[in-house]
């Protein structure tokens, strides 16, 4: 039997419908969310990204407002912004694309962003608040790419508690906060990365494998186990230039009970979760204190 698709762009064009009651209430209440996203230089994928977001804000009814910088902008320069749109009302969320020039610190950059405003989840708050537990007392934000996928996850009602999961990746935009996020749902985790021995036989103990190295075919059908949960983070170019994800999507299918596709898998659920976070950070400006 193939697979069940973990399908994203379904799931995130419903939670999309979801959003919109709240979307208005904000906007009755004259304080309609607002995201800031900021774009350092002209990298051909970045561009591609920040249009897509742009172009979800719109689609869902959010205010965007997109500050284009050169590839020469200094740190400095870049600070300056962030410390306006940290003081600007309208703004609920400030998102910086990566990867920014060299003569930028990224980690700067990223801390310099106002907790209330981190609407990606990469602030070292956001990283200690998902850590604690905080989140849903109003601290920080989850990173949209893993909050995305626990959300696919729970629509497919994949038994989460108890499970093994292996996450093959330990970046701080997904590997770790994937592994937190699964760990807090009672999950047994195993992180695995490039230095990781023996990774096919620790992916076939799994019930729910997270690929995200950004390499094709590092998940296959022999590592896998029967009707495990396949999520493929990944996305890379084959040698014809087709996007393809971290797994064998055509012989995992048949092993696995889940599986993600790419494109429309985890992709556009990352945006969903932006869109969800940032009406989150809108709705706790607009809470009485
Ligand atoms: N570059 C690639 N993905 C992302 C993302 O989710 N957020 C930001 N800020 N930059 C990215």
């Amino acid at each position: 039997m193939t697979a069940r698709l973990l399908d994203g762009t379904a799931l995130s064009a419903r939670l999309r419908q979801e959003m919109s009651p709240r979307i208005d209430v904000l906007s009755r209440r004259g304080k309609p969310p607002g995201l800031a996203v900021v774009l350092v230089g002209d990298d051909p994928a970045s561009q591609i990204y920040v249009r897509n977001k742009v172009k979800a804000c719109a689609d869902v009814g959010i205010r965007s407002e997109l500050h284009r910088m050169s590839s020469t902008t200094s740190e400095a320069a870049l600070l300056d912004v962030i410390a306006r749109l940290n003081c600007d009302r309208t703004v609920n969320g400030i998102l910086v694309q990566m990867p920014l020039p060299p003569q930028i610190d990224p980690a700067r950059v990223i801390e310099a962003i106002a907790i209330e405003k981190d609407v990606d989840g990469f602030h070292m708050l956001s990283a200690g608040a998902l850590m604690t537990g905080r989140i849903d007392g109003g601290v920080g934000f989850r990173p949209c790419t893993p909050y995305g996928v626990m959300r696919m996850l729970d629509d497919a009602a994949v038994p989460i508690a108890g499970a093994h999961a292996v996450v093959i990746g330990r970046s701080n935009t997904v590997g770790k906060p994937m592994a937190l996020m699964l760990l807090a749902r009672h999950a047994t985790v195993t992180i695995c990365h490039s230095a990781t021995r023996g990774l096919a036989d620790l992916v076939r103990q799994a019930d729910i494998v997270v690929a995200a190295v950004g390499r094709a075919s590092t998940v296959t059908a022999d590592m896998v186990k029967p009707q495990a949960a396949v999520v493929d983070v990944g996305m890379n170019r084959d040698a014809a230039g087709k996007l393809v994800g971290d797994v064998d999507f055509s012989a995992v299918r048949e092993v696995a009970g889940w599986i993600s596709p790419v494109p429309g898998g985890v992709g556009p659920m990352t945006i969903a979760m932006l869109l969800d976070n940032t009406v989150l950070s809108a709705e706790r400006a607009a809470a009485p204190p």
